[in-house]
């Protein structure tokens, strides 16, 4: 800790989650209760994970929280924004993921966290009817009045820092559209003109956030920051940004199953994905607009893993379809299956089928609070622009383009991207060495 260059994490961060639905409940309960001692973190790396150190004789295995500064649980204050008024006790009620034993001992808590009115565009997410929307006339003063909610928010609950992660609705797919989205300038004055096809209301909030000095972590698969204008803006405003939608469910799974196919070389003559939910989500994605940016993020997994290019004897032209079908029974319990057809010595075909029965929201919350615990971390150690170590928490990994990287998908390079992030923030040594 003593190496580390890291500006340190005093006083309060404002988490300040755009969507109050089963996510963003899910995250803040599973904080409040565990700052109680009444619920365990499980699946967060900044809570659980051990990243070994030094080499040899030196070798010593340390939390994150032991290596870089990290902000304690006690010190987040969260905000939020939403179309529905529910407070977040009431919706962590609605959402139904959480059972009332794990939820009352917070309510108090839950009940003062109130959504301020939401920046919304119908046109967006038809699915939804809420009323408790900003009734401003352009982009723009979409974007003057967020940074208002977030200066007030900031001074009223005497915030040092402020964090904004987006768990709200997938959007329709907002392709790129270089005469907007190419320049800072381009993009502003679209604001202006109030262009509402190529600006999303997310970019608004991405932007106020930036405009604020607040890293923005995109938890869905809204294109909002793949755009080089957001790329300058956070180079502008000197802050972190990161790829997109959570990694949780068949993806992670993905991610980490497609390097067993890989790493020993077998071949791959399809994958078809297909999901069951129940959830608001499932019924936002069951809208092909919005099923359509969930299915670009989805599928570019798999092709930066088993790539043509490398093994053409193995990866060219498989079939990859992945399917997610509204089914409200099931409410956040989602299943997942993949059939996976590969094809082993002398091109003699085999199966492969996974059928993971999982909680969306259960797995969604630990990535929440990594995100924003080393969005933060990242901002205060003066780091500016897409973060790559953050890829191992997102289903479309983002690299900067300028600098020709690429995006790494396979699971566990990502999570040797981010142990040496940590590692060289805490002013270790980055190193490959196996563990
Ligand atoms: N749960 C997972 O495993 C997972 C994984 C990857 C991505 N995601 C994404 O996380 C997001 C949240 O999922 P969820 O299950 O909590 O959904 P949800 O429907 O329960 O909650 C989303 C909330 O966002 C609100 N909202 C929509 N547009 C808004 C706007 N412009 N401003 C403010 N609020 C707005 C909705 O009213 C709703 O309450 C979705 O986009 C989903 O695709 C979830």
């Amino acid at each position: 800790m003593t190496k580390s260059n890291v500006k340190p994490a005093t006083s309060k961060l404002g988490v300040m989650v755009v969507g109050c639905g089963a996510v963003s409940t899910t995250f803040m309960t599973g904080v409040l209760m565990a700052r109680k001692g009444l619920a365990k973190p499980v699946g967060a790396m900044t809570q659980y994970d051990k990243i070994r150190v030094g080499k040899g004789d030196d070798k010593k295995y340390l939390s994150y929280g032991e290596i870089v500064p990290l902000t304690d649980l006690n010190d987040i204050v969260f905000g939020t924004w939403d179309v529905y008024p529910a407070n977040a006790f009431e919706a962590a009620v609605n959402a139904d993921v959480l059972k009332a034993k794990d939820i009352l001992p917070v309510q108090d808590e839950l009940e003062k966290i109130v959504p301020m009115t939401a920046c919304f565009d119908k046109d967006f997410a038809a699915r939804l009817d809420g009323t408790h929307v900003k009734d401003c006339k352009t982009r723009w003063e979409m974007v003057e009045a967020l940074r208002n909610d977030i200066k007030e928010f900031k001074a009223i609950n005497n915030c040092e820092r402020i964090v904004m992660l987006w768990a709200a609705s997938t959007e329709v797919y907002v392709p790129i559209n270089m005469a907007v989205h190419d320049t800072l300038e381009h993009l502003e004055a679209a604001m202006k003109a109030n262009d509402t096809k190529n600006i999303a209301p997310s970019m608004c909030y991405a932007y106020a956030a930036l405009a604020e000095g607040a890293p923005f972590i995109m938890g869905a698969p809204n294109t909002t920051v793949d755009i080089p204008a957001m790329w300058e803006m956070a180079e502008k405003t000197q802050m972190p940004i990161c790829g997109k939608d959570f990694k949780t469910g068949q993806t992670l799974v993905k991610s980490g199953f497609a390097p067993i196919i890989g790493t020993r070389c077998l071949g791959l003559n399809g994958w078809f994905s297909t999901n069951i939910l129940g959830n608001r989500d499932g019924l936002v994605l069951d809208e092909p607009a919005n099923f359509r940016t969930k299915e670009v993020s989805k599928l570019s997994t798999l092709e930066s893993i088993l790539m043509a290019e490398k093994q053409p004897d193995l990866y060219t032209d498989y079939y990859h379809k992945v399917r997610i079908n509204y089914y409200p029974p099931r409410n956040d319990e989602k299943e997942a299956w993949d059939n996976i057809d590969i094809f082993g010595w002398m091109g003699y075909p085999m199966q492969i089928k996974i059928n993971f029965l999982c909680r969306d929201s259960i797995l969604a919350a630990p990535v929440c609070l990594d995100l924003v615990l080393l969005s933060d971390l990242a901002a205060r150690a003066g780091k500016v622009g897409t973060q790559r170590f953050l890829s191992f928490f997102l289903k479309s990994p983002m690299h900067d383009y300028t600098k020709g990287e690429v995006p790494v998908n396979h699971l566990y390079q990502q999570y040797t991207i981010l142990k040496n992030a940590i590692r060289e923030m805490g002013g270790y040594e980055a190193d490959e060495e196996l563990d």
